[in-house]
């Protein structure tokens, strides 16, 4: 037996630890930082910061044989380049890879010298040839700061106003940043996500983020408010588009040197011209993995030390349909004060209740962050795993935020 190590602290680290966990050959997953809604998973919290490779490294060379890591800023500070150089095994991209999305420009640059198809877009470093760009571009448009925001670095505006107080807001902040003004695509928003290792890959089904706040895709981008998959309204032709995206995409990495293993997600928009690429993740999206890994049936800890071996198993999938919905601070993705009690799942709530943005206050658990939790629903169809959802989320919502209709895309 074995224990594995998760980097991170949300939903998705809490669905990647509970796919570890049920592995025949693990016995124990350590989560760093973690929170403290993990223990009730039977997850193991450790109480290091992600930032903090020296102790993680330490920790890992005595406890674990397996790092894998979930959120996108320990990539870009280069966690696999430190543990690699210590001699420990870990999923994950380094840095230089990781550049894919943590600088946009770096993202562009690839997209155009591999012919992959994307938004047009123009760099601007001043207020004024950011506006000089929204002019040539035309409205609606879209303003993208460059470097990672958690979703939340992206205006999409629709009138030229949005557009003027976006960058105004963007360069009083950060006076000289680098901001991306990018044509507006239209369409249907798929998230397609692979583990690789060079250009074997193991694919998982199409997945769909809801990343606007509220009903109806309206109000501000959030890091995501619900997801399913897989989501059947992108049809097989549109799947294999998808698949040819992944491969174009992992043959450039190999062409320009980006060795090595990872997530890659692409987040595509199906537009009447076909596919395009609004950004690439080097990491597993949240809330996606939460409806994503309850699909595998194979044993998560040997596909993931299978594909560092070069070997890409066949997923051995459920079959079935699943629905995340995640429950919000009613302030987010602004202020996420006052904290607010989180209400304890009951034995059964912990298959599908993951802990994300929780803390331990005095009389229990109460909100420390944006997204609190994802609740998970299953079913044949998307409206049977969007009854389950809500059914499941209904006793355990209190007074948190959350959308009501997810998956109502893929249900028209
Ligand atoms: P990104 O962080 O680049 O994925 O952008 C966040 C979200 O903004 C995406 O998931 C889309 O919903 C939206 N978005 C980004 N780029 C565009 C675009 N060029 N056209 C329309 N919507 C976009
Ligand atoms: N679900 C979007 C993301 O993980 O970036």
């Amino acid at each position: 037996m074995v224990n594995v190590l998760i980097i991170g602290s949300g939903a998705r680290e809490s669905a990647l630890g509970q796919a570890f966990l049920v592995s025949p050959q693990v016995a124990q997953v350590f989560v760093a930082p973690g929170n403290p809604g993990m223990s009730l998973l039977g997850l193991t919290v450790l109480p290091v910061r992600e930032d903090h490779f020296t102790a993680l490294i330490a920790f890992a060379r005595d406890h674990v044989a397996l790092t894998f890591v979930g959120p996108e800023q320990p990539l870009a500070a280069g966690i696999v380049d430190a543990f690699t150089a210590a001699g420990l095994t870990i999923f994950g991209p380094t840095a230089q890879t990781a550049q894919l999305e943590s600088s946009k420009q770096f993202a562009k640059a690839f997209m155009a010298r591999h012919r992959l198809p994307t938004a047009q877009a123009t760099v601007a470093h001043s207020l004024a040839e950011a506006q000089a760009a929204v002019a040539a571009t035309g409205i609606p448009v879209v303003v993208k700061a460059d470097g990672l925001a958690a979703g939340k670095g992206v205006t999409v505006a629709l009138t030229q106003a949005a557009a003027d107080a976006a960058l105004v807001a963007l360069y009083t902040d950060h006076p000289g940043a680098s901001v991306l003004i990018e044509q507006y695509l239209q369409g249907e928003e798929a998230s397609v996500l692979s583990m690789y290792n060079g250009t074997a890959r193991v694919l998982f089904p199409l997945a769909q983020d809801h990343k606007r706040r509220n009903d109806g895709d309206l109000g501000p981008n959030t890091g995501g408010m619900g997801a399913i998959s897989p989501a059947p309204q992108f049809t097989a032709a549109q799947h294999d588009q998808a698949v040819a995206l992944v491969d174009q995409t992992l043959a450039g990495m190999a062409a320009d040197g980006l060795a090595g293993s990872g997530v890659l997600y692409l987040g595509l928009m199906f537009t009447a011209a076909g596919p395009k690429l609004l950004e690439y993740n080097l990491r597993f999206g949240d809330p996606e993995t939460q409806v994503l890994l309850p699909q595998v049936q194979n044993d998560f800890y040997q596909l993931t030390v299978d594909l560092l071996a070069g070997t890409a198993e066949p997923l051995n999938l459920t079959g079935q349909t699943y629905v995340g919905v995640v429950a919000a601070h009613p302030g987010y993705p602004k202020q996420t004060t006052p904290a607010l009690p989180v209400l304890t799942p009951d034995q059964a709530a912990r298959n599908y209740w993951l802990p994300a943005g929780v803390g331990l206050g005095a009389n229990g658990l109460v909100t420390a962050g944006g997204r609190v939790f994802t609740v998970v629903g299953s079913g044949a169809t998307l409206a049977a795993a969007q009854r389950d959802a809500y059914t499941k989320m209904a006793p355990l919502q209190g007074e948190l935020a959350i959308r009501t209709d997810i998956g109502a895309k893929g249900l028209r």
